[in-house]
């Protein structure tokens, strides 16, 4: 294939788009067919339920999904799929396997292999390490310098080595009432690490510094301040051993900062830090929620795993929530997709996949360099409902903009109180926001409304003002409940769109070298801001802003 732009099923859809797609109104389609549910949906049996993938609300036929999955057989997803599960080095630009899905393979009889070696060993050594670790934290017997328990323990890292730990902590809470506390440092700010230790004594405080690279100056900065802070009271080098542990790939860096070998959980370069939260980064689950928890998350991702890989591209859950993306972004041209989690936990959801969707696909060249011409990763954003709705949903329901919205449910929830009036109250509320997004309002439903409570009709323009256009796409996706498995099961899901839509666009999803630039320029920056004399060095903006610092600092 020449270029992504110049292949038949991209032209096809382009066309499709034309004649069809944009003249399309879910309502019509709905009342037309009334089957379109039945056609349009996938229910997977799990472990803990059924989940249940409704994509009938999408501006889509069975001719547009055709070709949007012959899309896919011209782009060869089936091909780089295999790939990526054999460890085949599909991270290009880094010559690197991506083998997240190994650090949840339970199948224990299948080996995988980088560069001629059987990684599973190593994998599952590091989980027996991280299962002793954690039960023994848990049940008090790894001690203190004071040989006091373990109460509080602080993640210190930032990105990938934070945002999926937290995120999932925080979707899995209801799991960890007896566990310690977790807390989780990420920001340079010293404001994040110095709120956190004011509530903190260093004698049950135990430090996670979590950091594929050990070279992040955030993390390494953190993690010397809680250092600093910790030998303040405890005085003693040798303590460091009881209250200090690492998550990295960087032995040598690990020592240097003082961490006993033992006391680091290893990873590899070929987990992403974006999708590290399955290896030792997910140290801090596991302490929170217990080994078995965590595990219940890799078995969920497991079985998500085998779906992806084992089923045809029509009935391929994260297939089909990629082309639908596709679709939108790539013809209709959304720019951005709302993630919606109808689970007060799942709070950071959207925020975690904001790095996973954003640093994997915010690329703009193709594996041979060339620069794309089509629009790649979308901007991914949401909070949790039913917050959203009263926050941007008037934007996505009445704006100018098309935003394809993920509807996220448990049937149950964790907090059932009142006989379920809240969970009830929030189930209605997801399913009203996907009707009125779809249904719209028209101009004759608002007449009439307006009929029967009597108003005048003559020059109402209060009419228009209240028409929903309707038409905007969502998918829904019903879980049984946000267990430890189906959690896994859903991120695994959301991993392998990205994928997909990253194989499509043919970029590499597993690099980010668009972070570097900043990180440079930050380092030549820092001693300047201890400069006495005017700062002439960068471009006027950049001068006026840092000299304007130095005249007016403090410090
Ligand atoms: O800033 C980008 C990044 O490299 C992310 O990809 C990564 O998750 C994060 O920084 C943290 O990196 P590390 O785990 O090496 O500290």
């Amino acid at each position: 294939m020449a270029t992504l732009t110049q292949s038949s099923s991209w032209k096809n859809l382009k066309k499709l788009y034309e004649t069809t797609g944009l003249h399309l109104e879910m309502r019509q389609l709905f009342s037309e067919d009334t089957q379109r549910f039945d056609k349009y949906n996938i229910k997977l049996e799990t472990k803990d339920g059924p989940v249940l993938f409704d994509y009938s609300k999408n501006i889509i036929t069975d001719e547009i999904l055709k070709e949007l999955f012959q899309l896919c057989r011209e782009c060869k997803v089936e091909e780089y799929r295999q790939k990526m599960f054999n460890g085949n080095k599909i991270n290009f630009t880094e010559g690197r396997a991506v083998l997240h899905t190994a650090l949840r393979n339970r199948s224990l009889q299948k080996s995988i292999k980088v560069d001629g070696a059987d990684i599973m060993p190593d994998v599952f050594r590091v989980l027996d390490q991280m299962k002793k670790f954690s039960n023994s934290v848990r049940s008090g017997d790894w001690k203190g310098y004071t040989n006091k328990a373990i109460k509080n323990i602080v993640n210190i890292g930032i990105g990938g080595s934070d945002l999926g730990p937290l995120m999932v902590t925080e979707a899995l809470k209801p799991y960890g009432k007896n566990g310690p506390n977790v807390h989780f440092v990420s920001n340079i700010d010293g404001t994040h690490i110095n709120e956190v230790l004011n509530k903190l004594q260093p004698e049950d405080t135990l430090f996670i510094i979590a950091s594929k690279t050990f070279t992040t100056q955030e993390t390494i900065t953190n993690a010397e301040t809680a250092k600093e802070w910790f030998l303040n009271k405890a005085n003693d080098k040798q303590h460091v051993a009881k209250h200090f542990v690492a998550l990295s790939t960087n032995t040598k860096l690990v020592t240097e900062f003082g961490i006993a070998k033992e006391n680091m959980f290893e990873f590899w370069d070929w987990v992403g830090g974006r999708y590290s939260l399955w290896s030792a980064i997910g140290l801090s689950i596991s302490c929170a929620i217990g080994f078995d928890n965590f595990e219940q998350l890799l078995n969920g991702a497991y079985e998500m795993d085998q779906h992806f890989q084992t089923e045809k591209l029509e009935t391929n859950v994260p297939v089909i929530m990629a082309v639908l993306g596709i679709w939108y972004n790539n013809f209709f041209g959304s720019e951005t997709q709302a993630i919606l989690p109808y689970d007060q936990y799942m709070h950071r959801f959207a925020a975690y996949f904001q790095q996973g969707d954003m640093e994997s696909n915010g690329k703009y060249r193709t594996e041979n360099g060339a620069q794309v011409d089509y629009s790649t990763g979308p901007i991914i954003w949401g909070e949790p409902g039913t917050n959203g709705q009263h926050a941007f949903y008037q934007l996505i329901h009445q704006g100018t903009k098309l935003i394809p919205c993920d509807f996220i449910a448990p049937i149950e929830t964790h907090n059932p109180i009142r006989n379920h009036i809240h969970h009830k109250i929030l189930l209605a509320n997801f399913l009203a926001q996907t009707e009125a997004l779809m249904r719209g309002k028209t101009e004759k439903e608002v007449e009439d409304e307006f009929r029967k409570e009597g108003q005048d009709m003559k020059n109402n323009t209060l009419v228009y003002h209240k028409v929903f256009r309707g038409n905007r796409p969502t998918n829904s996706i019903v879980l049984p409940r946000i267990t430890p498995f189906t959690l896994g099961y859903l991120i695994a899901l959301y991993e392998h769109k990205i994928f997909v839509q990253g194989v499509i666009w043919n970029i590499n999803s597993f690099d980010q070298f668009g972070v570097e630039l900043g990180k440079q320029l930050a380092k030549i920056i820092l001693p300047e801001l201890d400069k006495v004399k005017p700062v002439t060095t960068h471009d006027s903006s950049t001068n006026g802003l840092l000299n304007f610092i130095n005249t007016h600092r403090t410090w």
